[in-house]
């Protein structure tokens, strides 16, 4: 695909309803996880994404039947290889999680290791040390990560690491355990609706796991599992985008969410309630109104779920780049994911950054420059700028955007927005 990028005409109002897809963090685990039956699976509500058409491309290489309609994959993974190549998985650092499968099914793996990325070293230490607690032999070597177990145990696992508990391991570790011999315990395990999406789909498939959600997750191993159907959740982060977006350029009439479960983004909600923002809650939507007197910048730190998520982090900086007052957020989980803030300050953002906190101070206005999109959340805190700075901003690299949002600019534009997508 030819390198395009964004050209946003800042300062239009937002307002209508916009409906939140299902959610990129959920499916990608959920589709590695079809390698663990013979039978088939079909996914439901699937984002149409780069990320996860990697995924697909992994999952066929390893010998999968992919077929998609719309929204909705069937996976048929009836005889697997057990190799994911370089040039697939550099392309995704999530193809990591095809390893846990790979391994309880076939009881081997071999996976490029995922390279870093801009947000920092992405390490897979504790999922390498989950694996040897199920009794697996780990070996890296040539870029490689090689697992091999003549069986599986299981154990109690502790997957706690320096920066709290670790999603893709929890998601790999149970994936393993759940065609290992006996119990195996997972503490300091990962709580996102996404882990929880995963063990539900893997209990559908007649795996035996309870206590998904919480720090400590039980998995009593089964000798097989069979296919099923399953609805992937709507994506949080996406649902928090927008409501950033709204309480930047939002009318009096509002922006509504809707396919959203506001009970899995609370610590969002949360913040710009207490900022002034006025939310309306219904049980799949939410709306977000202006702040009835000048919204307030606030102190953040982004912290393992339910805390503020490090995902929704480069949007609150844009958001507190046009508030009044003071905003800071202080990143705990990858301290260097800060590459937004030279790019806001290029649009006239007032932001500083002492260690892993930035520091933000509102300005009256905001004004379009070509910036440079580099992950794919800075990239989403450069199009909320662009909603609402004054003049044209062009920002390049959409491919990132591409990667985690499913139509953004099509849906800012059924808001109001106006933006155009042309090649670079
Ligand atoms: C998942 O990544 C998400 N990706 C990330 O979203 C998200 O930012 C992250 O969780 C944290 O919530 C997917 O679900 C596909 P971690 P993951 O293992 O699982 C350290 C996005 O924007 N760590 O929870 O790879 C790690 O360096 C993406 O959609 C180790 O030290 O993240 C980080 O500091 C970006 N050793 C912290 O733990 C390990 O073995 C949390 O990482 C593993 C992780």
């Amino acid at each position: 695909m030819a390198l395009q990028k964004l050209i946003v005409h800042g300062g239009r109002p937002l307002a209508g309803s916009v409906r939140i897809s299902g959610s990129k963090n959920s499916a990608l685990p959920i589709l590695a996880a079809t390698l663990l039956t013979r039978e088939t699976c079909v996914i439901n509500h699937v984002p149409d994404l780069s990320d996860l058409n990697f995924m697909l491309q992994i999952l066929s290489h390893l010998g999968c039947e992919v077929e998609r309609a719309s929204g909705t994959l069937q996976v048929k993974a009836e005889n697997v290889k057990t190799v994911a190549p370089y040039d697939l998985v550099r392309k995704m650092r999530a193809s990591v999680c095809v390893l846990g499968p790979l391994l309880g099914r076939a009881k081997e793996a071999t996976v490029a290791l995922p390279g870093g990325c801009v947000i920092g070293d992405r390490p897979i230490d504790l999922h390498l040390r989950g694996f040897e607690g199920l009794g697996a032999m780990v070996r890296v070597e040539g870029g490689d990560v090689r697992l091999f177990a003549s069986q599986l145990r299981g154990d109690e696992i502790n997957l706690r690491g320096k920066y709290g508990p670790t999603v893709l391991g929890t998601d790999n570790i149970m994936m393993a355990a759940v065609l290992a011999e006996g119990r195996t315990v997972i503490d300091g395990a990962a709580a996102e609706p996404e882990v929880v999406d995963l063990a539900n789909f893997l209990n559908k498939m007649g795996a035996k796991i309870t206590g998904a959600g919480t720090r400590r997750i039980v998995i009593d191993g089964v000798p097989e599992l069979h296919g099923a159907e399953h609805d992937v959740i709507p994506d949080r982060i996406e649902a928090g985008t927008f409501l950033v977006a709204g309480a930047m350029c939002g009318t009096r009439e509002g922006v509504k969410l809707r396919n959203v479960q506001p009970e899995h983004l609370t610590a969002v909600t949360d913040a710009l309630v207490t900022m002034g923002y006025r939310l309306a809650f219904e049980p799949s939507t939410i709306t977000v109104l202006p702040a009835e007197r000048a919204s307030r910048g606030i102190t953040l730190s982004t912290e393992p779920y339910p805390g503020f998520p490090t995902d929704m982090q480069a949007q609150m900086c844009a958001l507190f780049c046009c508030t009044e007052g003071v905003g800071t957020v202080t990143e705990n989980i990858f301290p260097q994911r800060f590459m937004h803030l030279s790019e806001l300050k290029r649009m006239g953002a007032n932001a500083r950054l002492e260690g892993a906190t930035a520091i933000l101070q509102g300005v009256d206005r905001l004004s379009g420059a070509p910036v440079m999109a580099s992950d794919l959340r800075a990239s989403a805190a450069l199009v909320l700028a662009g909603l609402r700075a004054e003049g044209q901003t062009e920002i390049s690299r959409v491919y990132h955007i591409d990667r985690g949002y499913e139509n953004l600019d099509d849906k800012l534009i059924a808001l109001g927005a106006e933006i155009e997508r042309v090649r670079a």
